[in-house]
């Protein structure tokens, strides 16, 4: 007998970071100091209240049975809140909010509950390449859009042939965006709302990073946009807003009837947040915000120090109002995964090629800020120290 798994896994391959978490264990296996600015994941705690509620909740009996696959009702308003003070956008949260086991599932059982054996997802490239994966998932085929360093690294949806539009269900956009740092304004969103509107395709909006910004940048919600919410939902998540990623919890917010359709998925699925996670999530949503300014002046600082680093070293690169992430051009002669392998086996500085994120990602690597401001430093200074 010969067992395998659906031919689908055929079109699906490893998570990028799990192939590269794998890769450098057994570099360390060898005796290296890897330093991991691959992945975007926050290496600061989130505020002591937060984890201090935590902490409380989870002392309670009434918390550890099976929690609601909807939230608690607290959470939701707890959503709706943050919502209406950072976004002055109003919600109702029972039909427009559904808190998620962090985005990235959200993001994969919403492209299941949305797309048929067939149907498409118009994808950014370079982008976070979980968008593309659901729809492989899901059954369904991505198409690529190009995301231009000419263009700000905005998609010029005008150009996207009019028989792929009208095969497409869901258009993925994430701003302030991962993996390249632009960011958009409403302008370009009331653009990308007309545009589905016009097809009839459901909108999504990834907007993780809209709270680690720089310089005083704002980044605002597509659902500022009049009337998004007829074609959008938009996705969040303490991961990195609130240094909460191993934590998982996130949410989808907008169009009910996306919101309903995920809500069955995941109520098949799985069986909700635990219950202490939630309440420490209201705290975090509905407490002091003030220590996400100190949060941020570190990132910045941790920005400038990459950005010196990497020009001091001959590579170009441009300043991120926004995210975790420096995106920065690799030296000509070398592909993005050449480079970034060089880089990590005779540095042990661990960079993500940018074609991990597309075709379009080609000729980049991405340097996440996710790491102590020290091993930051150690790491610019072994890439300046380096003769590629
Ligand atoms: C990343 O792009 O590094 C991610 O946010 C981490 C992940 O979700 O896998």
């Amino acid at each position: 007998m010969t067992l395998r798994p659906a031919h689908r896994l055929d079109r699906i391959p490893p998570y990028v970071f799990a192939a590269l978490a794998a890769r450098i264990r057994a570099l360390e296996a060898q005796g290296m100091d890897v330093i991991r600015l691959d992945i975007g994941s926050p290496d600061l705690p989130p505020a002591n209240f937060i984890i201090e509620a935590l902490a409380a909740a989870a002392q309670r009996p009434d918390v550890h049975g099976y929690p609601s696959y909807t939230g608690t009702p607290a959470l939701r308003q707890a959503i709706a809140a943050y919502y209406g003070r950072r976004y002055g956008v109003s919600l109702h949260p029972d039909h427009e909010v559904l808190p998620l086991i962090g985005s990235k599932e959200g993001i994969v059982n919403l492209t299941v509950a949305w797309l048929d054996a067939g149907d498409l997802a118009l994808v950014p490239d370079p982008g976070y390449p979980v968008y593309q994966m659901a729809a492989l998932i899901a059954g369904g085929d991505a198409y690529s859009v190009p995301l231009r360093a000419e263009n700000d690294f905005l998609p010029d949806l005008d150009a996207i042939p009019v028989e792929v539009a009208q095969r497409a269900r869901l258009l993925w956009l994430n701003y302030p965006n991962n993996p390249t740092g632009a960011t958009a304004d409403l302008a370009f969103f009331e653009k990308a709302v007309a545009f589905v509107r016009h097809y009839e395709i459901l909108l999504c909006h990834d907007a993780p990073y809209c709270d680690v910004t720089f310089d005083g940048y704002r980044a605002p919600s597509l659902l500022s946009v009049p009337g998004a919410r007829d074609v959008a939902i938009e996705f969040n998540s303490l991961s990195k807003s609130h240094n909460m990623a191993g934590w998982r919890v996130g949410m989808a917010v907008g169009n009910p009837t996306a919101i309903k359709a995920l809500t069955l998925i995941k109520s098949n699925a799985d069986s909700g947040i635990f219950t202490a996670i939630q309440e420490a999530a209201i705290a975090a949503l509905t407490g002091d915000q003030s220590w996400l300014q100190a949060r941020n002046a570190i990132y910045q600082a941790r920005r400038d120090l990459v950005l010196a680093g990497l020009a001091a070293a001959g590579i170009q690169v441009e300043a991120p109002k926004a995210g975790l992430y420096v995106w920065a051009h690799v030296p000509s002669g070398f592909t993005a995964a050449d480079f970034a392998t060089l880089l990590l086996e005779k540095t042990g500085v661990s960079l993500t090629p940018g074609s991990a994120f597309g075709a379009h990602g080609e000729g980049f690597v991405r340097v996440s800020l996710g790491m102590e401001t020290e091993r930051i430093r150690e790491a610019m200074g072994r890439v300046g120290a380096f003769r590629w």
